[in-house]
């Protein structure tokens, strides 16, 4: 006997004056993909639930009070979508400006750069940026300051560099909630990190702020994967990037397959002179989805073990040695 198999009732829609027809349960954002009109989007993954926190993907829908996010709004018949409208620009433009003046977004990827330049944003009008403070990890939910309005509260940090293996620069963090939800229920339900404080004062903490090599992190790296800002990084292209010899342009990214176990994942190695500096894994794998272990995070060293040390491998023995 052969099972029944029916596809998906499909819902139409119109968009920016466009009609699209998507399966039922289609967010806005995929019927927006579905006729080549992409949206910014910052705190979605391909491969986590949408948990609708950082706004830049709003759109205007007919009928609705408020703007809506694209990336988890499902589509419904008739529907009336506008993605370009003066509100959606505004909005967008505003979001974008707040998290610019207050995070140090010079790593995220050249997409969000471009539409921050499309709206026109302007991140220095809310004035120049606070000094640098080093006491964020103290603060108590409720012991607020009192801004002066002269200058941007930001979310500066010390960059945490207490493991060989990854480093966490939390002024780069838009609080996305990707990386929690990468380490608990959606990949690899450890439950290493999560949010301390509340409003502005709210940040990405392991247990009571302990150093990752006491907290309960395994070191999977998921988190880095799904990272939008480059906030968490390979110890590797940390050290690579503060010697000046970090050049995405001379990398070449080889896939092949974890060779620890027999489970498969499929690698991605991102190699530089030779050498290996970081690996991720595809997230359209159906079995991995972008998630690997310690081992095949990072466990190549093996592979590159020469008598001859490069550049590269200086750079990473002095950093070994000092952790
Ligand atoms: S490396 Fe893995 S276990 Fe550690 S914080 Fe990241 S996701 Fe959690
Ligand atoms: S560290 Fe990265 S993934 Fe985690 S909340 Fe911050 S920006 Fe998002
Ligand atoms: S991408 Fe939609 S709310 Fe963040």
């Amino acid at each position: 006997m052969t099972a029944e198999t029916t596809s998906p009732a499909l819902v139409t829609l119109e968009i920016d004056g466009r009609d699209v027809a998507v399966p039922e349960g289609s967010t806005i954002l995929d019927a927006c993909r579905r006729i080549g009109s992409d949206q910014p989007t910052m705190c979605w993954a391909s491969t986590l639930t949408p948990v609708n926190v950082c706004r830049v993907c709003v759109v205007e829908v007919e009928g609705s009070r408020a703007l809506v996010p694209s990336c988890s709004r499902r589509v419904e018949e008739g529907m009336v979508v506008r993605t370009d409208s003066e509100a959606v620009r505004h909005a967008r433009k505003v979001v974008f400006e707040l998290l610019a003046s207050a995070v140090d977004l010079s790593l995220v990827d050249d997409s969000i750069r471009a539409w921050m330049a499309e709206y026109g944003c302007e991140p220095e009008r809310f004035g120049p940026a606070a000094p640098p403070s080093d006491d964020r990890d103290r603060r108590q939910a409720g012991h607020h300051r009192r801004p002066t309005g002269e200058t941007a509260e930001t979310v500066h940090q010390p960059v945490k560099v207490d493991n060989p293996l990854y480093v966490r620069d939390y002024s780069k963090c838009i609080l996305c909630y990707k990386c929690v939800q990468a380490c608990g229920p959606e990949a690899q339900n450890t439950f290493a990190i999560s949010v301390a404080g509340r409003g502005f004062d709210a940040r990405i903490s392991t247990e009571f702020d302990v150093p990752l090599p006491q907290s309960a992190c395994v070191y999977c790296g998921n988190c880095i994967a799904v990272c939008p800002t480059e906030a968490l990084m390979f110890r590797s292209e940390y050290e690579l990037r503060q010697a000046g010899m970090w050049d995405p342009d001379r990398q070449e990214v080889v896939t092949t397959i974890c060779s620890y176990c027999g489970v498969g994942c499929n690698l991605e190695l991102h190699v530089q002179d030779n050498r290996i500096v970081k690996v991720t894994s595809p997230d359209d794998h159906s079995v991995t989805r972008g998630n690997l272990c310690i081992k095949g995070r990072f466990g190549y060293e093996y592979v590159q073990e020469s008598d001859e040390p490069t550049p590269i491998d200086e750079v990473l023995a002095r950093a070994r040695a000092d952790s």
